[in-house]
């Protein structure tokens, strides 16, 4: 191929192609971001969230993606608009609402969306009962969301009636928007994995429409240790050692146990938080208190039948 040369407004040469392949870009006006790691912000962002490589992989896509879009819409070259519908599936307590709401913290950082706030609804926010309430309701809440995420949980609850249900019609609507509604508004349907597959294969016409379709996967066991350090770190709590080994044979035997409805990384929520309430009655018999044990969590402070109860 020839070379190539772009002229900017102001005369100055900002690219050159040299052949197919190889292409060189010289832009003086622009940060230099290559060479440092392009990325930090968003493991920053992410730090938090044991595993998950799959999903901090695709974001780090999309945030390569838009900055390259804005160099090449720069040098005058073509650049496609990056759709941001998602779809998550995954167990329950995998992380899906969390990340979500996380996502619209990190694209308004990233300037794709005006306003990064996070709307939680599920089918009685969008699904009226008489016939002309579901567009409306529907589009009302669209409308709210605007500049942000619109999170529906348990999407597939949309299609639970069938060709007469207004489900349906909140689903028209959603797809409606979705392609009218410009940039700036993120749609993502969540739940649990089989129901989604399901709800897919029931409306073949929304795969296409959700360029990403994350999987939560169950956190294996060091994976749910890892979160339970973090989560007791975050409360400014510490598992003793015979805490982690009670609670690692436990994890042990639910993961065996195809009976158990285990909800990952809520479970470990809710183990510590329970710990808490019941070291802090432990202490309470004490005269003494020493400032280490204010921060220690026993395996007698870990009653995981209780929790089991509670799922
Ligand atoms: N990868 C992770 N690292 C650390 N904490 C996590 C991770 N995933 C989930 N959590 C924590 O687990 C709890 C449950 O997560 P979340 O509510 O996002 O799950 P979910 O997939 O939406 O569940 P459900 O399907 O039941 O709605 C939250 O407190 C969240 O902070
Ligand atoms: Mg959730």
């Amino acid at each position: 191929m020839a070379t190539q040369k772009i002229h900017h407004k102001n005369g100055k040469i900002n690219i050159v192609l040299k052949d197919n392949k190889a292409s060189k870009i010289e832009d003086n006006t622009s940060e230099d971001f290559i060479g440092k790691d392009p990325f930090a912000h968003i493991d920053q962002e992410l730090a938090t969230f044991v595993g998950l490589d799959d999903l901090k992989r695709k974001i780090k896509e999309i945030y390569a993606t838009i900055v390259i879009n804005e160099k090449r819409a720069q040098m005058g070259l073509s650049n496609t608009k990056q759709v941001l519908h998602m779809l998550f599936k995954g167990n329950p307590g995998t992380g899906k609402t969390t990340v979500a709401r996380k996502l619209a913290k990190i694209y308004f950082d990233m300037n794709l969306l005006s306003k990064g706030h996070f709307i939680e609804a599920e089918r009685a926010d969008l699904v009226g009962e008489y016939i002309g309430q579901t567009a409306q309701k529907t589009r009302a809440l669209i409308q709210k969301a605007m500049g942000g995420i619109l999170f529906i949980d348990e999407a597939y609850s949309l299609a639970r009636g069938g060709e007469r249900d207004f489900g349906k019609e909140a689903i028209d609507t959603l797809v409606k928007h979705m392609e009218d509604s410009g940039d700036d508004f993120v749609l993502i349907l969540a739940g649990y994995p089989y129901e989604m597959e399901r709800f897919l294969t029931l409306n073949p016409g929304l795969k296409s429409r959700f360029p990403f379709i994350l999987d939560f996967p169950d956190y294996d066991i060091d994976q749910l240790m890892d979160i339970t350090r973090q989560m007791a770190s975050e409360r400014e709590y510490q598992l003793s050692k015979d805490a982690e080994w009670k609670l690692r044979n436990f994890l042990y035997k639910q993961k065996n146990n195809p009976n158990s409805n285990f909800s990952n990384a809520r479970f470990i929520r809710n183990v510590i938080e329970h710990a808490i309430r019941m070291q802090a009655v432990r202490l309470l018999y004490k005269d003494n208190i020493l400032p280490d044990e204010l921060i220690l969590l026993t395996g007698n402070d870990l009653r995981l039948e209780d929790i089991e109860a509670i799922w």
